[in-house]
């Protein structure tokens, strides 16, 4: 028998740290729904950390790093089934279809609730329920939303006390009658109490037959089912910051002129004068973001006295802000979150020293390799590899024997505050005033360099029309180019074209606009090799933008956009040559013909809602390269 848990109204009061009637009534309906054997209201402490991760231990789940090498470090190693986010089992249940939009994999909401309720009804059967109450945002501050993720996974718990600002402090600010996004999840795997005597349980319990990852538009609530990994378990991340999210700055726009909910990094950006700019940067999953956001200037630009700094690596919350003193209207930048959920493989001391100096301790490594000593290691982590590992499948590993040693989407979840190259505005409830914003997607041929757009409208072309191949941050086949606007495409929580009509509105809410820019670090040579040696050198790149932004960098008109020829980049310290760079910046009318037509295939399937300023830009752009 398992034990039966109390309704939350008949448990002693101080075990239930919260008087929120909504909150209250849902644990209990969850409760009864989901029927775990305990319930724990997580405080947010270190002492619950430590005691939450002891007991993930014991359970087989983490093992505890070397301490002296990486001290307070755990890993823990995934099903083989469970390793990324599933977008093909990610919904948005709207009432209407075509609020979801052809982009999103849609189901009738009536039918989904159906649906999940039959998956849930006693899904914790013999686990423990953790109420994880959240911030995205900082603690308070008018621009945070509130979130209480109720889920039997103590993996995801410990986790969320990492991303978020967790515990009880979030309860304290949200009161008797504050709102909150109700986010439940399960692993999907009931521990059948009757045969529990004696049973162990999986160390990575997961549902390999359903899985659900379904946001309910209209009520605000996300139900995620049978996954334990990242952005599908971790609800405060993808499902609430930005497909949730992305729902309310547009919603908001009725009243409030709205916002933006972004894949982006945030980073911060000073010249040698002391002038500093922000810029936002969207990638797609594993494209550069947490690379880009802790970017390392080359040596001769350190020197000089150019700083970059991290305010965030995954999402921005944009807002445009108005300065009272200058009557001026900008778009500010926050980072709802509060940690790193970054890709491990081909981070190394020369790729991203300022990530690799973060993940000194305090870190959950995910599917990276255990060395003999008890710490971690991955591909690209040394050139030369260790001469025996056990890999992230928990087998013994030596170098050549034809496997991976950590699976390709392995990740390290670490806090924010401890990345050296952290802001001082990182968690500014004001956030930062944005100068830039860039577009990025992984293309082997076709895309240039950099390209800066001419205006406003067609920035959001570009962004919109941005393809990129596919990672392994996904379920499913990986190097496929897809079109993947604003590299929102799995994490946009509404119509697409509805997204790019509200870009578009978003110019007349500013009175200084930022730039706006595509660039592409994966251009390849005949022989497969990366052209462009990326990381630090990005630096490059970025100086131009910034000083483009001050109108002090030239560049050249393309049917694109501006793009700068050679002479335009500061190219001290490198030895990259102008062959080279003409080859990664070159525009083939041939290959754009192509590419155009991808274009179209996008816009035709958005056609019913597509904003007319990307319309006639699409136009424009046939007639220049026809
Ligand atoms: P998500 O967390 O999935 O959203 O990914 P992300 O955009 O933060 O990607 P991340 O920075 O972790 O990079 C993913 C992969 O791309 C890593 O293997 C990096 O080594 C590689 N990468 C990042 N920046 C560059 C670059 O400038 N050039 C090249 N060639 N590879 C890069
Ligand atoms: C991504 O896939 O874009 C990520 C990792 O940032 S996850 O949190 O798993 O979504
Ligand atoms: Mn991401």
């Amino acid at each position: 028998m398992h034990a039966q848990v109390q309704p939350v109204a008949a448990q002693v009061p101080h075990e239930i740290p919260t008087r929120n009637k909504a909150l209250l009534k849902w644990v209990d309906e969850v409760v009864q729904l989901c029927q775990p054997d305990r319930v724990h209201w997580c405080d947010g402490s270190d002492a619950e950390y430590d005691q939450l991760c002891a007991e993930l231990v014991q359970g087989g789940t983490f093992k505890r790093l070397n301490e002296t090498l990486r001290p307070n470090s755990y890993l823990a190693w995934s099903d083989p089934s469970d390793v990324a986010r599933v977008e093909d089992r990610t919904f948005i249940c709207s009432e209407d279809k075509n609020d979801a939009g052809p982009t999103n994999n849609w189901v009738d909401p009536t039918e989904m609730r159906a649906t999940l309720t039959g998956l849930f009804k006693g899904c914790m059967k013999g686990r423990t329920l953790y109420v994880v109450p959240f911030s995205m945002g900082p603690l308070g501050s008018p621009i945070a939303h509130i979130g209480v993720e109720l889920t039997d996974s103590a993996y995801a718990a410990v986790n969320m006390k990492l991303m978020t600002r967790m515990g009880g402090k979030v309860l304290d600010v949200l009161g008797e009658d504050g709102h909150f996004v109700p986010c439940l999840h399960s692993v999907g795997a009931p521990l059948d109490s009757a045969k529990l005597a004696g049973q162990k349980d999986v160390v990575w319990p997961c549902n390999k037959e359903h899985k659900y990852i379904v946001h309910f538009p209209e009520t605000q609530e996300i139900w995620s089912y049978g996954s334990g990994y990242g952005g599908n378990a971790l609800l405060g991340k993808k499902c609430f910051a930005l497909r949730i999210a992305s729902i309310m700055g547009r919603q908001d726009a009725d009243q409030s002129g709205g916002w933006l909910a972004e894949h982006m990094l945030i980073l911060g950006v000073e010249s040698p004068a002391g002038k500093k700019h922000y810029v936002t940067a969207a990638f797609p999953s594993a494209c550069g973001k947490t690379n880009f956001a802790m970017l390392v200037p080359p040596k001769e630009f350190a020197d000089a006295g150019w700083k970059v700094t991290t305010v965030g690596d995954d999402i921005a919350w944009i807002k445009p802000v108005k300065d009272e003193k200058t009557g001026e209207t900008r778009l500010h930048a926050i980072n709802p979150e509060a940690g790193f959920f970054g890709v491990a493989p081909g981070t190394s001391l020369s790729t991203n020293p300022n990530c690799i100096n973060t993940l000194k301790a305090n870190v959950i490594f995910t599917n990276v390799a255990l060395t003999p000593d008890g710490d971690v290691w991955w591909e690209g982590l040394t050139k030369e590899p260790p001469g025996a590992l056990t890999d992230w499948t928990g087998q013994a590993w030596t170098p050549g024997c034809g496997r991976p040693a950590a699976h390709a989407n392995a990740r390290f979840t670490v806090s924010a505050a401890q990345c050296p190259s952290i802001d001082e505005n990182w968690d500014s409830p004001a956030g930062v005033p944005i100068s830039a914003m860039i577009f990025g997607g992984r293309r082997s041929t076709t895309v240039p360099l950099v390209t800066e757009a001419a205006n406003w409208s067609d920035g959001v072309y570009m962004a919109a029309t941005l393809g990129s191949e596919t990672t392994a941050a996904i379920v499913g086949q990986v190097g496929v180019v897809r079109r993947d606007p604003f590299a929102m495409l799995a994490f946009c929580g509404y119509n697409m074209a509805d997204y790019f009509n509200h870009w578009i509105g978003m110019q007349d809410k500013i009175t200084v606009k930022p730039r706006l820019y595509t660039v592409n670090w994966f251009r390849k040579d005949e022989s497969g090799k990366f052209i462009w040696p990326g990381y630090g050198e990005n630096m490059r790149v970025l100086k131009w933008i910034v000083e483009r932004v001050e109108g002090k960098a030239a560049a050249t008109e393309s049917p694109l956009g501006f793009i700068p020829s050679y002479r335009d980049l500061d190219w001290t310290g490198s030895g990259f040559g102008e062959d080279k760079f003409a080859s990664l910046t070159s525009v083939d009318t041939a290959q754009w013909r192509q590419e155009l037509k991808l274009h179209e295939e996008l816009l035709t399937k958005l056609s019913l809602r597509l904003p007319v300023a990307v319309k006639s830009r699409y136009d424009q752009l046939s007639a220049a390269l026809a």
